[in-house]
């Protein structure tokens, strides 16, 4: 089966084509970081725009890197949400729009199931059931994964998302967006010397915060910077990086062993940070856990993650009738 897959939800115009759910025949992301750059962030309208600029262009390439004419696809699989209202519209248009004039089905992808299915990609044999923690700029969900459409949501941040919280650190020390990469590599210079909280990471639940932590980086640069003292920006990285990982690890390895399963599946785009994936597989060589992350390209937003959860979904014939955007769409 043929699966063409939009997704539009932020700042990366994509379109892939998959055979079977699995098999990426292309997958081509403009992206607008460039753009969203000088203001520090996404600009809604700004991106809109951009994805309609972009979208027929993208369609183009993916089709012709595919090999395949339009008329061959089986099935369209869009992002209905969650996302930025006006930018999740122009794929889920476009999508429902070729569908209709190819007479071909067409199913609306939640973007959150999207990231998890990644991995489906990166790993040919990997089958549910497994732990997933997913880590990207607009969430943090740490679920069981029951089944390809089916989820138990455990926990997840009660305010910050986890690339949220690193690209508001970086903005503090004066670093572009998205700052979660660099943070990345200036981290591998530092050291882990100032003492950032680890919120909730005690607590009888899932959930985590990354709010508290976010405040206390920032209170320290204020100190730092009324006293006239140096900021090591390398040594605020690291700390602030290894208070990240070691909720991440102890929340989801303790949900691993509550359940019995050896599998832990990160995604999304923090997934890419290196310290989170050696540190996750420090852990599981200890308690005989394995780990899987995507390829980096399947981390961030892209197509092809689309496709794969738009394939699994209308296997099983959970195909929603009506796929209306919805920015606040949750795992629950
Ligand atoms: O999954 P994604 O592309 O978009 C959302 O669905 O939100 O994730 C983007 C986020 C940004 O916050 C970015 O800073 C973060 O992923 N990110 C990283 C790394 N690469 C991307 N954070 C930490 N380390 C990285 N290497
Ligand atoms: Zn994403």
């Amino acid at each position: 089966m043929k699966v063409l897959a939009i997704e539009s939800s932020c700042d990366e115009t994509s379109v892939a084509v998959l055979e079977d759910g699995r098999e990426v025949l292309s997958n081509v992301i403009a992206t607008q970081i460039n753009t969203h750059k000088k203001f520090g962030g996404v600009v809604p309208e700004v991106a809109s725009r951009q994805h309609v600029e972009a979208i027929n262009v993208v369609l183009k390439e993916a089709i012709d890197e595919a090999g395949v004419d339009l008329s061959e696809i089986d099935l369209v699989a869009a992002t209905k949400g969650p996302g930025l209202i006006g930018a999740l519209l122009v794929g889920l248009s476009a999508g429902k729009t070729i569908a209709m004039s190819m007479n071909k089905p067409f199913v609306g992808v939640n973007h959150i199931v999207g990231h998890v299915c990644a991995n489906y990609i990166s790993f040919k044999d990997l089958e549910p059931p497994f732990i997933g923690l997913i880590i990207s700029g607009g969430h943090t969900y740490l679920i069981e994964v029951n089944d390809y459409v089916d989820f138990t949501l455990h926990g997840r941040t009660q305010d910050d998302a986890v690339g949220e919280a690193f690209d508001k650190v970086a903005r503090s020390l004066g670093l572009e967006y998205p700052g979660g990469p660099i943070i990345d590599r200036l981290a591998k210079e530092g050291k882990d010397t100032i003492e950032f909280p680890r919120v909730m990471i005690k607590e009888n639940n899932y959930d985590f915060s990354f709010s508290g932590l976010k405040t206390a980086v920032l209170n320290y640069l204020n100190s730092k910077r009324q006293k006239g003292e140096e900021i090591v920006k390398e040594d605020v990285c690291k700390s602030f990086e290894e208070a990240v990982v070691d909720v991440l690890i102890e929340k989801t390895f303790r949900l691993a062993n509550e359940k019995n399963i050896d599998k832990i599946v990160l995604s999304g785009g923090v997934s890419a940070n290196s310290r989170i994936r050696e540190a996750f597989n420090e852990r599981a060589k200890d308690e005989d856990k394995k780990i899987f992350y995507p390829e980096l390209k399947l981390c961030t937003d892209n197509a092809a993650m689309i496709g794969s959860a738009g394939y699994y979904l209308y296997k099983a014939g959970k195909v929603d009738k009506e796929n209306f955007a919805n920015p606040n769409l949750g795992l629950d």
